[in-house]
């Protein structure tokens, strides 16, 4: 492999808190080691648009403490096709970038598993997503930061629902995975949650009601997980609460976007840190086309293969442990 001396960043698809932490640190770990680092802006699309500036040590001083990301992420639909990636390639060589690290969720690394495979550069990800959804990562960058914020909120939404005797279907964010709704219900004490990973034939609503109606509970609260796929989120489990049991006063909040924003918590900027040190130590070590994880406190190599194409399944434990101290 030739030798590295310019490396591009970029964040991409959803932004998670903690992005800022990992761009911080892939670029003072660069630095350290002597090379260029170049910041592209708006994920890929900036990479197609030539729209990329050098990042310095104090481009990304006073950082670390910010949510959101500095560089910007888009969802960019012409980096799908092999035109638009063609063109991101010319803006590789012309702001002769030698190694791409790509910072994003399931989206983002299946692009720089494309990229890589089309132009046969060295890509290294980092799993950026509140979602928690990659394979071969105990957590993603962000994760712990949307999980505390949901709970703060599923916090504030209990006082209300005790103070009318109501049902609560809150509804949070995760795509296809339940870890924010499975783990939020956890710590905030909640009734029940429904996740999309639980296959059972069993109707969750059902055995949540009836667990409910053996306690005579007035009030409840129940975490339900975006699904988007099935489109069966928080409101579709209201409209049969209404439906099949009248007698509850039924209400629905949809977190939605607050989850993404705010300060990262302590672990996930010192997770950013990490895996962003080891991103440019995996590239010294002649790595590509990985994802950076963490697994039992220890840094892992994920082949991007993996990471995106493996389903990261949800510990049974978790979903034990719910129903033990919901009873
Ligand atoms: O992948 C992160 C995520 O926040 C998902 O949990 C959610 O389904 C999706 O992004 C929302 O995307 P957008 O901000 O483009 O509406």
């Amino acid at each position: 492999m030739a030798k590295i001396q310019t490396i591009g960043i970029l964040t991409s698809g959803g932004d998670a808190p903690g992005m800022n932490a990992a761009i911080r640190a892939v670029t003072r770990a660069a630095i350290y080691h002597g090379w260029k680092v170049m910041g592209i802006y708006r994920g890929f699309a900036g990479l197609i648009d030539g729209d990329i500036r050098q990042l310095t040590s104090s481009s990304v001083s006073n950082t670390i403490q910010r949510g959101g990301t500095i560089l910007k992420t888009a969802r960019s639909k012409e980096f799908m096709t092999p035109e638009g990636r063609q063109k991101a390639y010319e803006n590789f060589k012309k702001f002769e970038i030698d190694a791409l690290v790509v910072i994003g969720g399931n989206g983002s690394l299946s692009g720089a598993l494309q990229f890589a495979a089309d132009f046969d550069v060295p890509c290294i990800g980092l799993p950026g997503t509140i979602d928690n959804d990659l394979y071969g990562t105990d957590s993603t960058i962000g994760y712990d930061t949307a999980l505390n914020t949901i709970v703060d909120c599923v916090d504030k939404i209990r006082d209300t629902a005790n103070s009318h005797d109501r049902i609560f279907l809150i509804e949070v964010m995760g795509r296809d995975a339940g870890f924010l709704a499975q783990n939020s219900a956890i710590a905030s004490g909640a009734e029940a949650a429904i996740i999309p990973e639980d296959d059972s034939t069993v109707d969750q609503l059902a055995q949540y009601i009836g667990r409910g109606m053996r306690k005579s509970k007035n009030s409840s609260i129940v975490i339900v997980s975006e699904s988007p796929k099935e489109g069966k989120g928080a409101q579709y489990y209201a409209e049969r609460v209404e439906k099949e049991y009248p007698q509850f006063d039924v209400r629905v909040s949809i977190l939605g976007h607050l989850q993404r924003g705010g300060i990262p918590t302590a672990f996930d900027r010192i997770l950013a840190s990490r895996l962003g040190v080891a991103a440019i130590e995996a590239l010294v070590e002649g790595q590509r086309n990985v994802m950076i994880g963490i697994r039992d406190d220890k840094i892992v190599y994920v082949p991007f293969g993996r990471a995106i194409k493996w389903n990261k399944p949800i510990d049974r434990e978790l979903i034990d442990v719910l129903g033990v101290l919901s009873l």
